[in-house]
């Protein structure tokens, strides 16, 4: 099988940080770059973490461009449940590698007009706030035509928020970014709370990666164990969801999920709603559905998927 080109854009963070370990041991995706954007931490250290995070997998050789300083127009928010550094109580070693010259929104730019020329689109992965690519847009909106399309981790459409009452993260973080890519008509898979809390990691399943994950055994154990007293404390369930890694799953898997086609509007503007994504289910609006929106995801299925690929570690270490 052909690889597929991928760009991962993301703010790690340790769902982005799993997302990307699962990425590096799939060899049905090409790594064409990483592109951390501020979001849960501010740039700098989001950078940092990228780097860190592909010398634990294994992978210097994938090049990390930095993204946006701020959110387009908003201030930053960051996260909350990343601990201080964006990996928890996690302390890596500090990164040999070192980021590329050319600035993110530049990469995705070059990469995508590029790829518009070749005829090999490439799938944009976003884990974070949407800021890299919204630039990018802005800059040059021909650069849909390089895009396979975009899978995208954020919003809450029949879920309520998880930063605010009705707003996701991501969304909330920069929803001006989120509106400019929901616009600009290229295609976009969503991955939004209704999806990732379908798939809730329980301490059981924590215990399972950590014994298969070999060379990352260690580090995996401590981010997942401090990502799992976040939901415990907010909605009372056993276990956290996994957010980010399911965007890797989506395209590796996408038999373990089930989608609708919706319009998809994002608030910018309300206080009380800034970054609440709303769905046209029913074609109200009147215009053609813009995303495809993950409504159903195969639990299992996906533990079984993160857990085969999580055991690649142990191999690596074998090797
Ligand atoms: C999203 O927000 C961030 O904190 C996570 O990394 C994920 O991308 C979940 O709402
Ligand atoms: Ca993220």
């Amino acid at each position: 099988m052909k690889s597929v080109p991928i760009i991962i854009d993301c703010d790690p963070g340790i769902d982005d940080t799993i997302a990307l370990l699962t990425a590096f041991v799939s060899p049905e995706l090409e790594i064409l770059g990483i592109t951390p954007v501020c979001g849960n931490q501010p740039l700098e250290r989001t950078v940092r973490n990228a780097l860190q995070v592909c010398e634990l997998g294994g992978r210097p050789e994938i090049p990390v461009h930095a993204g946006c300083f701020r959110p387009m127009l908003r201030d930053p928010i960051y996260g909350q449940f990343h601990g201080k550094t964006g990996l928890g109580n996690t302390v890596l070693p500090d990164p040999v590698k070192t980021v590329e010259a050319m600035s993110a929104v530049d990469f995705l730019i070059d990469t995508l007009e590029r790829a518009a020329l070749s005829g090999e689109h490439v799938t944009v992965c976003c884990l974070g706030p949407m800021t890299n690519l919204a630039v990018a847009l802005r800059m040059r909106p021909q650069i849909t035509r390089g895009i396979a399309r975009v899978v995208m981790m954020g919003g809450a459409y029949r879920e309520p928020g998880n930063r605010t009452m009705t707003s996701e993260f991501n969304m909330l973080a920069d929803p001006h970014a989120a509106h400019v890519v929901f616009s600009s008509g290229v295609p976009i898979v969503a991955l939004a709370l209704d999806a990732t809390h379908q798939v809730m990691l329980k301490p059981e399943h924590v215990a399972q990666f950590v014994s298969v994950s070999g060379a990352i055994s260690k580090t995996l154990g401590e981010l997942m164990a401090f990502w799992d007293r976040n939901d415990v404390a907010r909605y009372g369930s056993r276990g956290g969801p996994l957010h980010d890694p399911l965007v890797i799953a989506y395209i590796l898997a996408p038999q373990l999920f089930e989608t609708a086609r919706a319009r998809v509007f994002i608030e910018y503007e309300s206080e009380l709603c800034m970054g609440q994504t709303i769905a046209d289910w029913y074609g109200k609006s009147g215009r053609e559905p813009s995303a495809e929106i993950v409504t159903k995801v195969n639990a299992e299925g996906i533990i079984a998927f993160f857990l085969e690929r999580l055991a690649r570690y142990t191999e690596k270490v074998a090797a």
